[in-house]
Order: structure tokens, then sequence, then C-alpha cells
């Protein structure tokens, strides 16, 4: 597996199958009370120039679970060297020297290529912009495969901000190169549909998808309903164009009910309204699973990439 994660297509089949592999005997050893302490004398520096709840404390507790220990700057846009100007290059140069890998959330695409670029250490991109968010995209699939036993064959419906939503367009890569799935359906209002980079990936993978405005007639043949949030953060001067996005699609018991026995729901959370937490008692509400999957698969990633 490659030292740094700037991306979902650096990742081979052979790299995700050993991850998630590593995932479960972690799973297992924590299940029997001898959790393994891999990282133990290792520090992970935290950069983040975004909110964060879950992406950030996982990576923490992931660490400090393999008994590696955390440091951090909570809010790096305001609270780090950054106000005063300094640059995201310089930044890196510095924190490398007091870790053995960086996981950096920033609010530019490319961010954590340029630090790439001058970082001796491995650096693990936690959301870059509109660009991506690998891990999050790795766990997603975790929990596919562990919820409904394969990902290869399966229905996969990605809804909402499919323009600036970072996790569904890591995660139509890694389900692009890497799986055989029957269809992907891509639902979202118009002014948030799936960009033409990811569209054309899917082409050139040969990937049978469809993009529709008709979440109800695509629900019954749907094993994963893949709900995200309208970014609102990311519209800029497009507020006009947020309000025509946002309350389109909501998951409620009305969705659930049209949805097949033992598909799921999933979410990267957080969620505005998109989801009713009238569904959150339903089996098939996978997303709180899917969010402590997070912890266990960022235990595999750190150990993999800081032990090599
Ligand atoms: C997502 C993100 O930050 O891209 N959250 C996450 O990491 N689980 C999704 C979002 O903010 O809507």
């Amino acid at each position: 597996m490659p030292n740094h994660i700037l991306n979902a297509q650096q990742f081979s089949r052979r790299d995700i199958d050993a991850l998630f592999d590593k995932a479960r005997s972690i799973r297992e050893a924590l299940a029997s009370g001898t959790p393994r302490l891999t990282l133990t004398g290792k520090i992970l520096a935290t950069l983040f120039f975004e909110p964060s709840t879950r992406t950030r404390l996982s990576f923490e507790s992931a660490m400090l679970g393999l008994g590696g220990t955390v440091i951090s700057t909570e809010n790096a846009r305001e609270f780090s060297s950054a106000v005063k100007g300094e640059t995201l290059e310089d930044t890196i140069r510095v924190v490398e020297h007091y870790a053995d890998a960086i996981v950096l959330r920033h609010h530019e695409a490319g961010a954590a290529d340029r630090a790439a670029h001058v970082s001796a250490v491995p650096i693990i991109n936690a959301g870059d912009g509109a660009g991506q968010h690998p891990t999050q995209a790795l766990l997603d699939l975790f929990t596919i495969e562990d919820e409904l036993g394969a990902i290869d064959g399966t229905t996969i419906t990605l809804v909402g901000d499919l323009l600036y939503g970072r996790t569904v367009r890591s995660l139509s890569y890694l389900l692009a190169k890497n799986y055989s799935v029957k269809k992907i359906f891509l639902v979202a209002p118009e002014p948030v549909r799936m960009r033409s980079d990811i569209l054309a990936y899917l082409k050139k993978r040969r990937v049978d998808f469809e993009e529709t405005e008709n979440l109800e007639r695509v629900l019954p043949l749907s094993d994963v309903v893949y709900q995200t949030r309208i970014q609102k953060e990311r519209f800029g001067d497009r507020a006009e164009d947020y309000e025509r996005s946002r309350g389109i699609y909501i998951v409620n018991a009305k969705t659930l009910a049209r949805m097949p026995r033992n598909s799921i729901v999933m979410h990267p959370l957080p969620r505005v309204d998109e989801i009713h937490p009238e569904i959150d008692t339903d089996p098939r509400a996978a997303y709180f699973r899917q969010a402590r999957n997070g912890r266990l698969v960022r235990m595999a990633i750190l150990d993999t990439i800081i032990n090599g």
C-alpha cells in the first residue's frame, strides 16, 4: 500500500482486501480484550482546517487504541500559524518533524497533494475541499461488505450533493476501479449533479450507471441507499442553487417501505434533515454502525502506513 493516502484511485483491490482483513483482525483482538499496541512510541498529528467530529476523533481514538499518541491543533484555520499567513507547505515542513504521520483536512481541493509534495512523513487526506475523502470511502466499503456480505453484484444509489460531496466522489472511484457492481444510480438535484470527471471514469471502467432525479423509482432496486448532506458551505455566491438543492430528497419511513428487506441506508454524517430520525431504530439504518467502523478501518490504515 502506498505511503501517502491522497485519493481513492491509488488503491487496488489487493490493498483494500488486505486493509479490511487487518481491520477485522483488530476487531477480534479488541473483542477478546487483547488490543494490539502496534504503534507504541509513535506520534500522529491531526491538522484540521475545517470542522470535523467523526474523522478527527476516530483517527485520534484509533491511534490511541494502538498504543500511539496524538498531537493536534483544533481548528487550524484559526489557531495555527495559518492565521499569521504561513503557507500550508511551511506548516507541513515543520509538523513533519514532530510526528510519524499527518492527518490533514483542508478547505481547498488539492491541499493533500501539495502537503505530500513537501512531506517526509505520510500524509493522510481527511477531506480536501470538494475533492476527495478516501479514508471515509474505505470505511464505507468496509461497511457495505460487513453488512451485505459482498460489494460485487450490488446496486448502489448515491443521493444528494454529488457535486460537492467528497465522500461520494471517492466512493465512486473505489467502486469503479475495484468492484463489479450491478449498477450505480446517481440521484441528485440538478444544481449538484455528479461532476464530469467521475462520469468519465465510470464510463471508462464500463460501470453500468444512471443519473436520475427519481429516487422513488430506484428504491426497490437498491441494496444501498447512500444519502448525503447538501454541502451548504461550498456554494459561495450560488446561494440560490443551495436553496434549489436542499430538502428535495428525504429518507424517512416512506422511503424505507419501498426498499428491499435486506438493504441498508448509509450516510457519512453529519445529517441535517435528509434522514428522518424516525428510521434510526430500523435495522437497515446503518449510518451509526458505519461511523463505528471508521475507528476500526482507521486503525488498520494507521498501522499499515506507519509500520509499513
Ligand atoms: C463528511 C465530510 O466532511 O466530507 N463528513 C465526514 O467526514 N464523515 C460529510 C459532510 O460533511 O457532509
